[in-house]
C-alpha cells in the first residue's frame, strides 16, 4: 500500500493540520495559536505523519534555532524501513511534500511532557499512525529530558484511551467538566520512560508496530484511502 513516516511539523504544515484538525476536534486552533508553538521548540514540539505510496526519501528536520539539530525521525523511519536510507543529495531540489495523514504535539515543562494533541486522518485510521506518532513523541520528551508523560483525554474518548492504555499510560484521575461541552477529563500517567521497565514493555512495541507498518507497506492488495473524502470521526 505504501509508507507512513513521521518528520517535525514547519509553518508549512499548518492548513493540512487544521484540515485534519476540524475532522478530529470540535475545538481548532488559530493559525495563530499553532505560530506560537512551533516558535517555541525549547517547550514544544510537534510531529506530522505523512503517506507516500513509494519509498520516502528522508529529509531530516528542519533547522531549530536553539536545540539540538538530530533528525529525530530518522532512527525511526530507518527501523521501518529497515536501515540504511541514503541521504538526499544537498543540491537536489527539495521535493513536495507527501500528503498528510495526521499530526501530534507535545509540551515539556520541567521534566514533565504533557501530550497536548494526536490526531489522525479519519480515512487514515486503524493503521498504526496513532501509535507511529505517539512513539515520535516519546523519542521527543526523552530527547527534552522528560521523565514522565501526561495528558488528559475524554471520558468517552474509548479509542485514544486504549492507544494510550497500550504505551503504558495510567489513569491517575478525573478533571471534572474540563471540556467545553461539560465532560470530564481523565488525568493519565507513564511511569518514569527509562525505567527498565517501560523501556522493555516499549521496544516490544516498537517491534511490533514496526512488523505491521512493514507488512502494510508491501501490502498490494490494499488501495490507500483518499483524503479528500469527508468522513465522519
Ligand atoms: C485516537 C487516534 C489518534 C488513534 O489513531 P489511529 O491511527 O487510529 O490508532 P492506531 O491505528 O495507531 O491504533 C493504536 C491503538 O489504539 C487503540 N485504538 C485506536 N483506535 C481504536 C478504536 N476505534 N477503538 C478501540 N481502540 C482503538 C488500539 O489499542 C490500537 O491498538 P491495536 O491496533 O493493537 O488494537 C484517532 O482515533 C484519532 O485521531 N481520533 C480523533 C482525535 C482524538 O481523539 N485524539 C486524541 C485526543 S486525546
Amino acid at each position: 500500500m505504501g509508507y507512513f513516516f513521521i518528520e517535525t511539523m514547519t509553518e508549512k504544515d499548518i492548513k493540512p493540520v487544521q484540515a485534519i484538525e476540524r475532522l478530529s476536534f470540535d475545538v481548532h486552533w488559530s493559525d495563530e495559536m499553532y505560530r506560537r508553538e512551533l516558535r517555541q521548540p525549547q517547550v514544544n514540539r510537534y510531529l506530522v505523519a505523512r503517506f507516500s505510496p513509494t519509498f520516502p526519501a528522508p529529509r531530516g528536520s528542519p533547522p531549530l534555532p536553539t536545540v539540538r539539530r538530530k533528525p529525530f525521525a530518522v532512527p525511526l523511519l530507518d527501523r521501518l524501513l529497515g536501515g540504511g536510507a541514503p541521504e538526499p543529495s544537498p543540491s537536489s531540489p527539495s521535493p513536495a511534500p507527501d500528503p498528510m495523514v495526521g499530526y501530534a504535539g507535545i509540551a515539556v515543562a520541567v521534566d514533565e511532557g504533557h501530550i497536548t494533541t494526536v490526531a489522525v486522518h479519519p480515512s487514515y485510521r486503524r493503521r498504526g499512525i496513532g501509535e507511529l506518532l505517539l512513539n515520535g513523541l516519546i523519542d521527543l520528551a526523552v530527547e527534552m529530558h522528560a521523565a514522565m508523560l501526561t495528558l488528559e483525554v475524554r471520558v468517552s474518548n474509548l479509542a485514544a484511551q486504549n492507544l494510550y492504555l497500550k504505551y503504558g499510560f495510567v489513569p491517575t484521575a478525573q478533571r471534572p467538566r474540563y471540556y467545553d461541552n461539560g465532560e470530564d477529563a481523565l488525568i493519565m500517567w507513564t511511569e518514569p520512560l527509562q525505567s527498565p521497565a517501560y523501556q522493555t514493555r516499549l521496544g516490544s512495541l516498537r517491534e511490533q508496530l514496526f512488523s505491521r507498518l512493514r507488512a502494510q507497506a508491501e501490502d498490494q492488495t490494499t488501495e490507500p484511502a483518499s483524503l479528500t473524502t469527508p468522513v465522519s470521526p
